[in-house]
């Protein structure tokens, strides 16, 4: 089964159990990310059933790799199949685990992160990928509409820390948030 087709299946699936996808609407941006900024490796807090793991694996280069966290094995086992169904399996690594916990453990460096899972936690999560970040790479958050309330500390860092250029793209019923690192 081709990734498109996968993507679809998911996005019918998403609307029917109420799955907290990130969804084609500010999966373009998403998209336009990776594209844009040339981004090879990507950190991704917050896998669910692997959609948003899928859209940017199928659209890296060769040789890039998404490193995908979830805490829920049963979610993670679903992300398994789907990427695997996808023909992405190649380019995702599947983390088990709290992200608190896990994001020290990943191995190398990347040129992007996604925060999409606890939303009170991204400064956290973004505090310990940060080492692991190069310069220029880029921070895309999701729900920062949804959610602002409960990521006002998030929201201040990446944008008035002087750490990052930080744009709010707002999508009408959500927001995402995406900071390039300057320093
Ligand atoms: C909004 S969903 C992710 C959606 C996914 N990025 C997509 O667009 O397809 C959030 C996910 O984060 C997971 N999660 C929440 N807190 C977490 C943590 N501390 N570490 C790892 N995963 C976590 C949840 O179990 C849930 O599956």
């Amino acid at each position: 089964m081709d990734a498109d087709a996968v993507l679809k299946e998911i996005e019918e699936l998403a609307e029917t159990r109420f799955l907290p996808i990130i969804g084609p609407v500010k999966g373009e941006y998403l998209v336009d990310t990776v594209t844009r900024f040339r981004v090879c490796r990507v950190l991704e807090v917050g896998t669910l059933i692997g959609y948003s793991a899928i859209l940017i694996a199928k659209n890296l280069p060769d040789g890039g790799k998404v490193s995908t966290i979830e805490v829920n094995p049963g979610s993670l086992a679903t992300a398994e199949a789907n990427i695997r169904k996808a023909g992405l399996a190649e380019k995702v690594t599947l983390y088990a685990g709290n992200a608190i916990e896990v994001i020290p453990k990943i191995p190398g460096r990347f040129d992007m992160a996604l925060l999409d899972a606890t939303k009170r936690e991204y400064l956290d999560y973004l505090r310990l990928a940060e080492p692991k970040l190069k310069k220029g790479g880029v921070v895309f958050a999701d729900n920062v509409k949804v959610f602002a309330s409960e990521m006002t500390d998030y929201l201040e860092y990446v944008r008035n820390s002087n750490r990052y250029r930080s744009r709010f793209i707002d999508v009408g019923y959500d927001g995402v948030e995406i900071s390039v690192k300057i320093a």
